[in-house]
């Protein structure tokens, strides 16, 4: 069983177990996903792809869901 990888959170390194959802890792570093318009801090609410509350920019893709994506090693996720 692989022992986790090292993703990126807004430049900073982050190590997540193997298996962990991008929405989880943001979730454990304290990192909302994105502000809304009005400025609050948004972050994952239905966690089945559904609500697009989680969206963030991962690998330079704007509008990912991260509640649907597994990190991978390297992985760069932008939030905000
Ligand atoms: S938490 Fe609802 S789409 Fe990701």
């Amino acid at each position: 069983m692989s022992e986790g990888c090292s993703i990126t959170v807004n430049g900073k390194p982050v190590r997540v177990a193997a298996g962990t959802s991008v929405a989880a890792a943001l979730m454990n570093c304290g990192e909302p996903c994105r502000f809304s318009v009005s400025g609050g801090a948004r972050g994952p609410l239905c966690g089945m792809g559904i609500c697009m509350e989680c969206r963030a920019m991962v690998d330079g893709i704007p509008h990912r869901r991260t509640c649907q994506l597994i990190c991978a090693a390297g992985m760069e996720v932008v939030t905000g």
